[in-house]
């Protein structure tokens, strides 16, 4: 599928009043005992975005947070299912997954938003939906290593031609030129790794 910017998707809405409704992000901040957003983690398939966020929401959960995990493959099962890989695909694979993500966030809500998002253009779409509290992650790790661990048999695929617009492989990534952080997982382990980011996000999700 395609979808240009100046489709429907991207239209203003006339005769659309969305309502914040009376319980408002302060107040659902100040029970829960921090504050709301979205932390994304790019990087490419393999990298450890979706293994790390596991560790960090398992973490988060258990001191009381309320933080929840928006993945690229959950999306893309459901909500997302009718979009390819295409670039155009990708961008509106991640405008929407912003909207869910800004909307989880304004609930309350740390995000942990976990998309490949391997183009600036469409990290920019999502920073811009989201606005208040987004921290871009780099989930760093060399491309041989992502190769060499190969989670899901994905690169065997891309490299033996049968997926064609793999990222990494046949399609580029575009690395962040200033992430809020860079994790790097190729050479630090993942419970290293999964502190350090804790720590940034206790940090700045503090009320
Ligand atoms: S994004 O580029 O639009 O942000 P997203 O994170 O939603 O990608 O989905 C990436 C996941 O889809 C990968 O983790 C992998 O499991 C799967 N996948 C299937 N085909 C591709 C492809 N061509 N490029 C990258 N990931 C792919």
């Amino acid at each position: 599928m395609s979808v240009s910017k100046d489709s429907a998707a991207f239209a203003p809405q006339a005769n659309i009043y969305p309502h914040d409704g009376w319980v408002d992000r302060t107040m659902r901040n100040q029970l829960a005992g921090h504050k709301s957003g979205v932390v994304w983690l790019t990087g490419l398939s393999g990298a450890g975005k979706s293994t790390l966020a596991n560790h960090v929401e398992q973490y988060l959960f258990e001191k009381n947070y309320l933080v929840t995990i928006l993945d690229g493959d959950a999306m893309r099962d459901g909500l997302n299912a009718d979009l390819d890989f295409s670039p155009e695909s990708r961008k509106e694979n991640l405008r929407r997954s912003g909207e869910v993500a800004a909307m989880l966030a304004s609930r309350g809500f740390i995000v942990l938003a976990s998309f490949v998002s391997p183009f600036t253009e469409g990290r920019q779409i999502v920073q811009d939906i989201i606005g208040d509290n987004f921290h871009l992650v780099h989930v760093h790790a060399e491309i041989d290593d992502c190769i060499n661990r190969d989670p899901k048999g994905l690169y065997k695929k891309a490299m033996s031609g049968e997926i064609k617009n793999f990222t990494g492989v046949g399609q580029s990534y575009e690395p962040p030129e200033s992430p809020d952080l860079v994790v790097n997982t190729s050479n630090t382990d993942i419970s290293t790794a999964s502190d350090y980011l804790t720590r940034f996000i206790e940090r700045n999700f503090r009320l």
